[in-house]
């Protein structure tokens, strides 16, 4: 049996040379907020090879022009390098340690320290999901707490369109899974097949577009959360991220990670293990 090869079939991964991802990144960064060298080169070829494919381009050269020519595509590739997968309350144990020990623990010291503003920032927030969360458990839990600490909770994600979308908070089933009946029933509104958020949350967190790596132009924070992020940079640039979160958190300020991120190099010193589960830190 002769089997017909697929024409314009996808490029492999493997068949994107270094310096043709090299161009791409140049190409891309020329027009977008976005610079492809700090992500891990692995995963960025697999995601240009599925905008290749999708653009039926046949080799990295082809697909070069392309993206020199549209800004659609810069766009699309853009969408595509930077995953906007999340979930409200995505891995509940970590809020509810949020709740029992950090939570409690934060608000504390803002009342011992006659400090009355608690920041959090959520950082590569994608459609909203954990910021929202943390507000919604801030005001089932620390309603009292809100009455005296002004809590100001920041959402930051490098996608413009997914900042805009976390602006709009309508979300789909698939989005909503671990979000209890009464929790659903609280705070959000049913639009069609799409639940939107109520005010009262929606009105708790304000989203900028904004870039990890450059934190040094984020405000102080006494909790920032950054999971599921890290992932896609390369092992040096993790470090370089985690040395600018570590500089805008106060001595006592909580880091919290992704269950699949840790601590690397040099700023593990600047930070002491609260729950290894749930790879939450605090700064020394
Ligand atoms: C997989 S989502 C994680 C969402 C959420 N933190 C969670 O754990 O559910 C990763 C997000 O990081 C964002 N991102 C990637 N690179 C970024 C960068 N350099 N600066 C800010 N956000 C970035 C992506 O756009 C995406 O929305």
């Amino acid at each position: 049996m002769v089997v017909a090869r697929v024409e314009n079939s996808p490029p492999l991964h493997a068949e994107i040379s270094d310096d043709e991802l090299t161009e791409i990144g140049t190409i891309l960064s020329m027009w977008r907020p976005i610079n492809m060298s700090v992500y891990k080169d692995k995963c960025m070829k697999r995601r240009v090879a599925i905008r290749m494919r999708s653009t039926r381009c046949s080799d990295a050269g082809e697909y070069c022009n392309l993206l020199r020519q549209s800004p659609q595509e810069l766009d699309l590739l853009q969408k595509t390098l930077t995953i906007h997968v999340s979930q409200f309350f995505r891995n509940p144990s970590m809020f509810e340690k949020l709740r029992s020990d950090v939570l409690p623990g934060l608000f504390g010291s803002c009342k011992n320290s006659g400090n009355n503003r608690l920041r959090i920032w959520c950082l590569g927030c994608a459609g909203g999901e954990e910021p929202f969360s943390l507000a919604i458990l801030l005001r089932e839990h620390f309603s009292k707490e809100l009455r005296t600490v002004q809590t100001i909770i920041h959402g930051t994600d490098i996608d413009a369109e997914t900042i805009t979308a976390a602006r709009r908070a309508e979300y789909g089933e698939e989005r909503l899974k671990d979000v209890s009946a009464p929790l659903m029933a609280s705070y959000f509104r049913q639009n069609g097949s799409r639940f939107r958020l109520v005010s009262e949350i929606r009105d708790m967190v304000t989203f900028l577009q904004g870039d990890i790596t450059k934190t040094s132009a984020f405000e102080p924070s006494n909790l920032v959360v950054c999971r599921n992020t890290l992932i896609y940079f390369t092992r040096t640039d993790q470090e370089k991220i985690l040395h600018g979160v570590a500089d805008i958190l106060p001595i006592g300020g909580i880091l919290v990670l992704g269950k699949s991120e840790t601590l690397v190099g040099d700023v593990r010193r600047r930070f002491e293990s609260v729950c290894p589960v749930e790879r939450i830190y605090r700064k020394l």
